[in-house]
């Protein structure tokens, strides 16, 4: 495990950037696996000043993001399908049918996940994944838990989750109180795993993930057992190691 500290959020978000476009750069077919979140934005909006400046394509690379809520349709200004678009794709050359997002409107959730998992499996492995972590370490939307849920599904969010989530929304009614993410199995099978966190609101999932015992109740821990991943912090993030 690489752990590499910044002094803030942009030179966190500026190297985030260059492991992205770097994989592009070296596979034109790229498949990236995406986070949503606040932390993540600097990282698209980087990537996306660097394509517009430079000659790098998108237009053959496929994209999995790493989770969805539950009742919200891709229009829905809160949907993790909507942040994609506005902070990334539309700025980018892909093609949105490369671009895979959960379905957070299925009439059948299991047959939703079962499908994002197969896909997972045939278009991939993932190149790079890049993951956020909750407060309470979780990562896409796997919440602390009894056990690790290997695959693509269907998760309740802890009041913790839809608290902090809920400066996304209106009120924390709005909230939605389910998602889809992919599982633990899914974002290990990537080939390489880069994790960023800023703010000394993460310094405890940072330091319980990287330097606890690898238990399912901080989901962010079980990185521990990949061979190929990066922490990308600040210095906040990385108060307590
Ligand atoms: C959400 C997302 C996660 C993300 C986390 C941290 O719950 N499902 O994938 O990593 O929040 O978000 P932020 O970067 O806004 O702190």
């Amino acid at each position: 495990m690489e752990v590499i500290i910044k002094d803030n959020y942009e030179e966190v978000s500026q190297l985030a950037a260059e492991y992205l476009i770097n994989t592009v750069k070296s596979k034109n077919n790229a498949v990236l696996g995406l986070p949503t979140g606040s932390t993540p934005m600097g990282m698209y909006r980087i990537v996306i000043e660097t394509y517009k400046d430079n000659n790098i394509s998108f237009k053959d690379v496929t994209t999995f993001n790493l989770d969805e809520y539950v009742g919200l349709d891709k229009n829905h200004e809160s949907s993790y399908s909507y942040y994609m678009d506005k902070n990334f794709f539309s700025h980018i050359d892909i093609k949105k049918e490369n671009t895979y997002i959960p379905n957070g409107v299925a009439k059948d959730m299991e047959e939703e996940c079962n499908l994002y998992e197969n896909l997972i499996r045939e278009r991939g492995p993932i190149d790079i994944l890049f993951l956020g972590i909750g407060p309470n370490g979780h990562i896409g939307f796997n919440e602390p838990n009894d056990f690790f849920e290997p695959h693509t599904h269907l998760v309740k969010l802890t009041e913790d989750t839809i608290l902090a989530n809920s400066r996304f929304f209106d009120n924390m009614e709005s909230v939605p109180k389910k998602a889809i993410t992919m599982g633990m199995k899914s974002i290990l099978s990537a080939k390489k795993i880069v994790m960023l966190a800023t703010g000394e609101a993460k310094s405890d999932a940072i330091l319980k993930s990287i330097k606890g015992k690898v238990t399912p109740q901080v989901p962010g821990s079980i990185l521990q057992l990949h061979n190929n991943v990066t922490f990308i912090l600040d210095k906040d993030a990385a108060k307590y190691l």
